[in-house]
């Protein structure tokens, strides 16, 4: 780690500290054990120097901010016709739990809400390749993304299939429309091994220079998906990333990000930046509180808004 930006990092980190509202995620029991206090940033350029401060190298789950990534795997893989057959682009303006379906086609409105991300699970790598084979792809798509191999944390992901009623209810709805073609079921404990992968701030912030580097990881130099489908991806996560506070955010930071429900956030500056922030409360919108706070005073400290 360089030595300079960290003494920022550190000043805003401390600044935002005493915030303790909002609650982990409770409906995965398992995200609800972990330490709430948890607070760290990273600033990932693209020359590949890494600043950070905080808890930058605690393991958690990625969650929801998988979604971006599978969607560039999924256009990647079977191209922009048929993936965009079967999800749209559109803010839903609803949760991300949400069933948030067109009414006569049953299409996901957008893959960064749960439905559209289910779908752009089934989606990766090959039409025949069975559930675990197409959960392996994610996971080495994933770890080509963070430049490092990325596991997947067996306790989260038993502990949300458990409880996953909501998810494999959207999965039957999306099956029944067509949308997916196999059991929802298997579907559904893929997507949510997509979500248990296990990374650290450091990880996502280089994640987000890589989709920033226009799909070239900074520091493998490795191109690890084309420019055309991380214009997409950029441009679903500035529309649809934040869920339903999407406009707050547009208007507030103005950066394409995503958010998880282990506390993690995302922000990708084209040509600029990959920003990953932790801090596992949440608001009501299913975003870090404490995460967005420090995005908003990355974005006026820097200018970096894109508007
Ligand atoms: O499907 C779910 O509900 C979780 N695995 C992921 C949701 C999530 O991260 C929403 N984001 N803030």
């Amino acid at each position: 780690m360089q030595s300079v930006i960290p003494d920022y990092l550190t000043e805003v980190l401390a600044d935002v500290e005493s915030d303790v509202s909002g609650e982990p995620a409770g409906y995965i029991p398992e995200l609800a054990a972990a330490d709430p206090d948890r607070l760290g940033a990273v600033f990932a350029t693209l020359d590949g120097k890494i600043y950070g401060a905080g808890d930058v190298d605690t393991e958690f789950t990625i969650q929801s901010i998988s979604k971006p990534f599978t969607y560039a795997l999924a256009l990647a893989d079977r191209g922009f016709g048929p993936v965009l057959a079967k999800v749209g682009v559109e803010p839903s303006g609803e949760a991300f739990n949400q069933i948030s379906l067109e009414r006569e086609s049953g299409r996901p409105l957008n893959p960064m809400i749960n439905a559209g991300a289910i779908t752009a699970h089934s989606l990766v790598g090959s039409q025949e390749l069975d559930p675990a084979g197409r959960a392996e792809r994610v996971v080495d798509g994933l770890s080509a993304f963070a430049g490092r191999r990325l596991s997947i944390d067996d306790a989260v992901c038993a502990s949300e299939m458990e409880h996953a009623h909501r998810n494999l209810a959207i999965a039957h709805m999306l099956r029944s429309y067509h949308i997916l073609t196999e059991d929802p079921r298997g579907v559904v404990d893929g997507y949510i091994r997509q979500c248990s992968v296990l990374v650290t701030v450091r990880d996502l912030a280089m994640m987000a220079a890589t989709l920033a580097n226009r799909g070239v990881n900074p520091v493998s130099g490795d191109r690890v998906i084309g420019e055309r489908v991380v214009r997409q991806v950029l441009s679903v996560m500035a529309t649809c990333g934040m869920y339903d506070s999407a406009g707050d955010w547009a208007t507030q930071v103005g950066i394409p990000a995503k958010s998880g429900v282990a506390g993690g956030l995302i922000g990708a500056l084209p040509g600029q930046i990959g920003i990953a922030t932790l801090s596992p409360r949440l608001d009501a919108h299913g975003n870090s509180v404490r995460g967005v706070s420090l995005f908003e005073r990355f974005s006026s400290d820097m200018g970096l808004h894109v508007m």
